[in-house]
């Protein structure tokens, strides 16, 4: 009897101390299971054999329980998964899920079950806490004790977790260094040469992740709940069942297959949208930058922007330059406090039912546009109304703005990337598609791939854009700012940046400007991703470089296959683009302060045929501050096995369209 309890007490005690794992379909990526002696659940991550992430904490806590120990394994189940899904839009047209999946069924002391879900990708992993019974039961989480314990001090390129409205120039320094709680998402240059994103997906009903550094390890800390606007030590009130948002890695060896890794999007549910027809990827022009530049204004008065007068002068030049759609802010009642916003009437010299009467004529959509000066709440209550309205006037895209430090929701002042920040959020998108209405969210919460559920979530700022070289006391972005977006911030979904500035000088703040030459600003339409597209500049500006603005006329914003050609994080990056549905190939390049050649390999183009490639480069004496306008337009014909050699200037780009 003794001999036999010992036995169980054993095979009990191998359970608890059992590791598991799951591999990557290739086998290349490991993922680790364990619980620990007090019944506490970690992982560690191996890729080519090699420790990438050494034993991290898992579980949560909540009000009334430490689900981080106390937790007995009741069995592990495994399963591979492998599809492949058309895009409604996207960088590529089909996207590819390959990954092996291993669940860990626990029991905590306290009765609860808790499952936690990995998956292993050839390009890295993610993990999600589920509570899976049907229980009505409710939990406050208070913390969530997920680490990401790297196993070397590599060096780390982030913002901090405060950045209003994620707004901030990304900086590098060992991880070590980084001793602000940053925003979710990090990029990770490895000390072995590869590279990490660690990221969330799928953030739906929960806080957005932050992440600290503390022992060594890099570590979630949940956006609070806010009472009187001040944070609580509440993160998230959950319903059971229920399941958090995936925390994933994408890992890589290099650089390419970092930025075509699609984890995030493999995430997320499936399109919910059963007709997607009405959400058409567009470039758009639009009545903003004079606002900006302060030779217009959003209110009514002397130079008021958004008057029938323009906007019909911006449809008909968008009709004839090949632009999809025009964007109008100022447009609608309230702009005198920011805070009272009508999303139905319209001041007085704007003609809602003419314009969208002329712009169905023309073939070109209007973009609407509701600023709430961070007032959701109200906004909520109009929101059928609103959208109602826009539809009747022929409206399938609204330009949403927050601005505000702190939100008002439903459940008083809030940071916009808590829980009730990012419900919000969310019913906005499910109630525009309603109305066809598609999306594009200024002062967002940061994207987590939820575009792939919902489509008609098209674009977000969270970045900062191009406004900043109008307006910024700092002189504008540094040069290498744009050579940094595309590793960080855009890894984690479609931006609305604006680029296409055509005229460098700013005569109401002379010290600032944007930091580029006109090569560049074209090779952002490559290089940044977005369905919806702004040209930013005021017409009278791209007239003035009609050759210039070909390109702009010419790129598409909706894509067959992507890839990055060549790229360094903060110094320069090259991106080939295919346009859906055509064989026309697109190449943008973007450069920081250091002038540079670069050499790109025309090898995406199919063998035995001969292309026209259109280019546009910088010229030899171009240089963003002492010649921005420096530019060379010029045609060659090109194969597959021909390789371009261009240089870059400081600051500088290039923008290449390339036809059979
Ligand atoms: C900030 C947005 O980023 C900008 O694009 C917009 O013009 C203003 N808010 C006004 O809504």
């Amino acid at each position: 009897m003794k001999r036999l309890s010992f036995l169980l007490m054993l095979s009990l005690l191998m359970l608890a101390c059992t590791k598991q794992q799951v591999p990557s379909p290739d086998k290349s990526l490991q993922v680790f299971f364990r619980l620990t002696e007090d019944g506490a659940p970690q992982y560690s991550v191996t890729q080519d054999g090699m420790t990438v992430l050494d034993w991290s904490q898992l579980g949560l806590v909540s009000a009334d329980q430490d689900l981080t120990r106390g937790f007995k394994l009741l069995r592990t189940t495994t399963s591979s998964f492998q599809e492949t899904w058309e895009t409604v839009w996207g960088e590529e047209r089909t996207i590819t899920d390959n990954h092996r999946e291993l669940k860990v069924s626990l029991q905590h002391l306290s009765g609860l079950r808790m499952d936690i879900i990995f998956c292993a990708f050839n390009d890295g992993f993610a993990f999600r806490y589920a509570f899976p019974e049907a229980s009505d039961q409710s939990l406050v989480i208070t913390d969530e004790a997920t680490e990401y314990r790297f196993a070397a001090n590599h060096e780390a390129w982030s913002i901090p977790w405060r950045t209003e409205y994620y707004e901030g120039l990304w900086t590098k320094a060992p991880l070590s260094e980084k001793v602000d709680t940053l925003c979710s998402p990090i990029t990770i240059e490895r000390a072995d040469g590869g590279y990490a994103f660690v990221h969330e997906a799928a953030l739906t009903d929960y806080p957005a992740q932050n992440l600290y550094m503390q022992d060594g390890a890099l570590r979630t800390y949940l956006t609070p709940w806010l009472e009187d606007g001040k944070p609580t030590p509440i993160k998230a009130y959950v319903t059971l069942p229920f399941a958090t948002p995936w925390r994933m890695v994408i890992l890589t060896r290099d650089l390419k297959a970092m930025v075509a890794s699609r984890i995030m999007l493999n995430l997320n549910e499936p399109c919910r949208i059963e007709d997607t027809s009405w959400i058409r990827p567009m470039k758009f022009i639009g009545i903003w930058w004079g606002m900006h530049m302060k030779s217009m204004t959003w209110e009514q008065g002397p130079i008021h922007g958004a008057t029938t007068e323009n906007m019909a002068r911006y449809l008909r030049f968008a009709k004839d330059h090949n632009i999809q759609a025009v964007l109008a802010e100022g447009w609608n009642k309230g702009w005198e406090d920011w805070q009272h916003f009508s999303f139905t009437e319209p001041y007085d010299d704007w003609d809602m039912d003419y314009l969208s009467r002329l712009a169905d004529s023309l073939g070109v959509q209007i973009i609407g546009h509701n600023e709430t000066g961070g007032n959701a709440a109200d906004y909520e209550d109009v929101l059928d109304e609103a959208y109602a309205y826009h539809q009747a006037h022929g409206i399938h895209a609204i330009k949403t703005g927050y601005v505000a430090p702190i939100i008002r929701t439903k459940d008083g002042l809030q940071w916009n990337k808590g829980q009730s920040g990012v419900r919000h959020y969310r019913k906005v998108i499910e109630t525009a598609a309603k109305y066809h209405i598609a999306i594009d969210n200024h002062e967002p919460v940061m994207p987590t791939g939820l575009q792939r559920t919902y489509p008609n979530l098209m674009s977000q700022e969270g970045v900062r854009g191009q406004e900043w070289n109008a307006w910024s006391q700092d002189g504008g972005s540094p040069c290498e700012h744009v050579t940094v977006l595309p590793f960080t911030r855009i890894m984690a979904g479609p931006v609305d940046y604006t680029p296409g500035v055509f005229a460098f000088e700013n005569p109401v703040m002379p010290g600032t400007c944007v930091h580029s030459t006109l090569a560049n600003q074209l090779g952002l339409f490559v290089c940044f991703y977005s369905p919806l597209q702004m040209a930013c500049d005021l017409p009278e500006n791209y007239l003035k470089h009609p050759e210039a603005f070909r390109f702009i006329e010419e790129v598409p914003c909706d894509w067959e296959r992507s890839e990055l050609v060549d790229g360094r994080i903060g110094d320069f990056c090259i991106f080939a683009r295919q346009e859906r549905g055509t064989a026309r190939w697109f190449i943008g390049g973007i450069n920081d302060e250091q002038e540079r050649e670069v050499t790109i390999p025309l090898s995406m183009l199919k063998p035995d045929k001969t292309y026209r490639a259109h280019i546009w480069h910088d010229s030899d004496d171009a240089d963003w501050q002492t010649n921005p306008y420096g530019l060379v337009i010029e045609q060659r014909e090109i194969t597959s096995i021909d390789t371009l050699r261009l240089r870059m200037a400081s600051g500088g780009g290039l923008a290449i369209a390339i036809e059979e």
